[in-house]
């Protein structure tokens, strides 16, 4: 489908040295996009984008810090010469029942899934809105989970921050609407894909004692799935290469369920 081409358009994505994120940047360079690998590994990154190709980079950058946020932006549209695509995907999860809370843990779940997504919007809206240094609008896709969207035992404070995620990109669709910035906001859903997070998170429920073992964690993921298995990595980064392209161009403030079913 030609709407589906990139061709022109620049992109930066987050946490995009390894995981979801890495195949996001991949399906989008893929599309024709140009794409600026966003992630604290300087090792990883810089060897995710060197395989991109022309007009592609890697910035580092750490998603909960404000100057960070504006020296990746700027950076960006520099190697890119513009910027039209932010995806904020970088994100943790550290597994805990709610009687066992460490607040730091809390706090780091907070900082880098809820701020980093918020600090990525409001970066993306200074550069793409008008007379911002790209200032051409462009397209802000969150990454949230299922998690916002079920009650899956030993991941609140995730869901929690996974949720918030939700209501930022709607908030920041209508804000964007009513002030004329041009950027559609939208989220996605994604189900459990065997990721170095969610192969972690399976091994996490059952060590809590919630499953018997990883196996039966997935097994029981699996189950809920009309789907009938787990996610891919090119199962959310096809869907991303959707929602930044024109054949989404009526679709803003929602949140896409990519999960096989799973979150209905
Ligand atoms: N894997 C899953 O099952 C799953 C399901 C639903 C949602 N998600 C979400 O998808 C996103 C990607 O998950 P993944 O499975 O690829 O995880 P992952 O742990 O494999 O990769 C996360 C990436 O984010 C980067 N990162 C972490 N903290 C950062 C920070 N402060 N600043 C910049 N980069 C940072 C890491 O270096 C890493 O490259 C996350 O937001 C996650 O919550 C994952």
């Amino acid at each position: 489908m030609a709407q589906l081409d990139l061709t022109g358009r620049h992109a930066l994505v987050t946490g995009g040295a390894q995981g979801l994120g890495e195949g996001m940047a991949r399906a989008l360079a893929a599309a024709g996009a140009s794409v600026v690998v966003a992630d604290l590994q300087d090792d990883l990154g810089p060897e995710v984008a060197e395989s991109l190709g022309h007009r592609s980079g890697f910035v580092h950058l750490d998603v909960t810090d404000d100057a960070n946020w504006a020296a990746a932006t700027d950076q960006a549209t520099g190697i890119m010469g513009g910027l039209d695509i932010v995806v904020n995907n970088a994100g943790i999860e550290i597994t805990s029942l709610i009687v066992d809370l460490d607040p730091a843990a809390v706090r780091k779940q907070l900082e880098v899934n809820l701020l980093g997504t918020a600090l990525g919007i409001k970066h993306a809206f200074r550069a793409m809105r008008p007379g911002g240094p790209a200032g051409t609008g462009g397209v802000v896709i969150n990454v949230a989970s299922v998690a916002a969207t079920i009650a899956f035992p030993g991941i609140a404070v995730y869901s929690a921050t996974k949720s918030g995620v939700d209501r930022l990109t709607r908030v920041a669709a209508m804000e964007s609407g009513k002030l004329g910035y041009g950027v559609r906001v939208n989220c996605l859903y994604p189900g459990l894909v065997p990721t170095a997070m969610g192969a972690g998170l399976a091994d996490d429920v059952a060590r809590l004692g919630l499953f018997g073992s990883p196996e039966e964690a997935v097994g029981a993921v699996v189950e809920l799935t009309p789907s009938g298995r787990l996610g891919e990595v090119t199962d959310m980064a096809d869907a991303v290469v959707f929602l930044a392209s024109d054949a989404a161009r009526f679709i803003n403030g929602a949140g896409l369920p990519v999960d096989g079913g799973m979150g209905m």
